[in-house]
């Protein structure tokens, strides 16, 4: 499916309610099917990635049960089943990363597969903590298919190199089955969602600083509200502060500390943001985001930021395009690593309506106040985020520009297009 976006409307306004945090679905549904007893999940996840995750849970094992579209009931026993089926991870690298660690100690063997770019994507910064710990694992030059024979695992104490939030928690989700205290440090905090939840069901888990420990536990199921999700929102926020006459209202978004990156770097750049109404659901706190169009001034991203805002760094170029002065983007190699080589991928796809963009090995360098030419065809390469960055540089091009493939925005966020459409004027 070929989208169109150009700046045929007069500003955008609204109030909009933003879809459920992709991060907190995946581990909300399988963190309910290892907890024992039953619990219902409310605003779960639309996207494709996490129904990925839902229905791996349900081969091991987890009684499924949707109430309405987005509200899911899970019963489980708390232990899981050997499946009779590989367990397809789609295009999740959360999934395939997440699951490992459970399976890695469980007394049964299990395949995990998933799609041509999955298959591309690194998996060692997972097999060799969970090596460590003991695990099984054959997999073809540290890629998926990766099969899994499960084993009785050992703690242990990792210093990864990466600040993963994926990294970080496989190896927290291993050592809730490992005998003993498994504990991870990371240079930088990466996203939190895992300790939180893994605590809010009754996981014996510690957090000091960068390090996290847990000790083999058994959770009990409890009721999970999901909020909006942070990196849903940005397309609209950067939308919101880039077109003149702007002026929309975000509810419901996540505003874990470790997430809002993005919101700290749109204030360092002067963009008009508020933050209306905030409270604490589940252990994550929530609020709503007012965004308007803003006079914005380029800055330099790098160091313990990245891990905070990584996804949203292509739709931040886009915004970078839009303010006054350079903005710079180092520290985020691991860019190359998602579901495209955002680096590379973003550059190209930039340059082609026009925009002078800069590679670097570790980010890329925008010169600010661009027109962007726009009237040309674009490439996602299979990726929702990429395609959704695009889309907000188009309501900014001189001429219209079109999106090839965008139905790959379905990964994490089907409703982009609608939600868009009704707040533009
Ligand atoms: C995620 C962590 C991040 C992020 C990804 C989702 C998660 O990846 O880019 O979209 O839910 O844990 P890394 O942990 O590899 O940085």
């Amino acid at each position: 499916m070929d989208i169109k976006s150009d700046k045929s409307f007069n500003g955008l306004s609204g109030i909009i309610e933003i879809p459920s945090d992709k991060s907190i679905s995946h581990r909300s549904v399988m963190f309910s099917a290892l907890a024992k007893g039953e619990s219902v999940i409310s605003n779960f996840s639309k996207g494709a990635d996490c129904h990925s995750t839902l229905k791996i849970m349900q081969s091991l094992g987890a009684e499924v049960d949707f109430i309405n579209e987005k509200t899911v009931k899970i019963k489980s026993s708390g232990i899981l089943k050997c499946p009779n089926k590989h367990l397809d991870c789609g295009n999740s690298g959360t999934t395939m990363r997440l699951i490992s660690g459970v399976l890695a100690g469980q007394n049964f063997d299990s395949i995990l597969v998933g799609d041509e770019s999955l298959q591309k994507r690194p998996m060692k910064r997972i097999i060799t903590p969970l090596e460590l710990m003991g695990a099984k694992i054959e997999h073809s030059n540290f890629k998926a298919p990766l099969k899994i024979s499960g084993t009785n695992l050992q703690s242990i104490n990792y210093e990864s190199v990466l600040s993963s939030a994926q990294v970080k928690s496989c190896v927290l989700l291993a050592g809730l089955n490992a005998q003993g205290t498994t504990t991870f440090s990371e240079p930088f905090k990466s996203r939190n969602h895992t300790e939180l939840l893994l605590k809010y069901l009754g996981a014996d888990i510690d957090v000091v600083g960068n390090s996290v420990s847990v000790k083999k536990s058994q959770l009990i199921a409890k009721d999970i509200n999901v909020a909006g999700d942070i990196s849903s929102a940005a397309f609209f926020m950067v939308a919101a502060a880039i077109v003149p006459n702007s002026e929309v209202i975000i509810k419901n978004v996540g505003l874990n500390q470790t997430r809002t990156g993005i919101l700290d770097i749109m204030i360092k750049m002067g963009a008009n943001i508020e933050i209306l109404d905030k409270q604490n659901i589940c252990g994550e706190d929530v609020g709503d985001i007012k965004v308007s169009y803003s006079d914005l001034k380029g800055v330099e991203i790098s160091g313990d930021i990245i891990p905070r805002l990584i996804d949203e760094l292509p739709v931040i170029a886009v915004l970078a395009t839009q303010a006054k002065g350079i903005t710079i983007v180092k520290d985020a190699q691991d860019l190359r690593n998602k579901e495209s080589d955002r680096i590379s991928c973003l550059v190209t796809e930039l340059r082609k309506i026009g925009v002078v963009i800069t590679e670097t090995e570790d980010g890329f360098v925008i010169e600010g106040r661009q027109r962007i030419k726009g009237g040309a065809l674009t490439e996602c390469y299979h990726d929702h985020r990429l395609a959704m960055s695009l889309y907000v540089a188009g309501l900014v091009a001189d001429e219209a520009i079109i999106v090839k493939e965008f139905q790959w925005v379905d990964i994490s966020f089907p409703e982009f297009l609608g939600l868009m459409e009704n707040i533009k004027n």
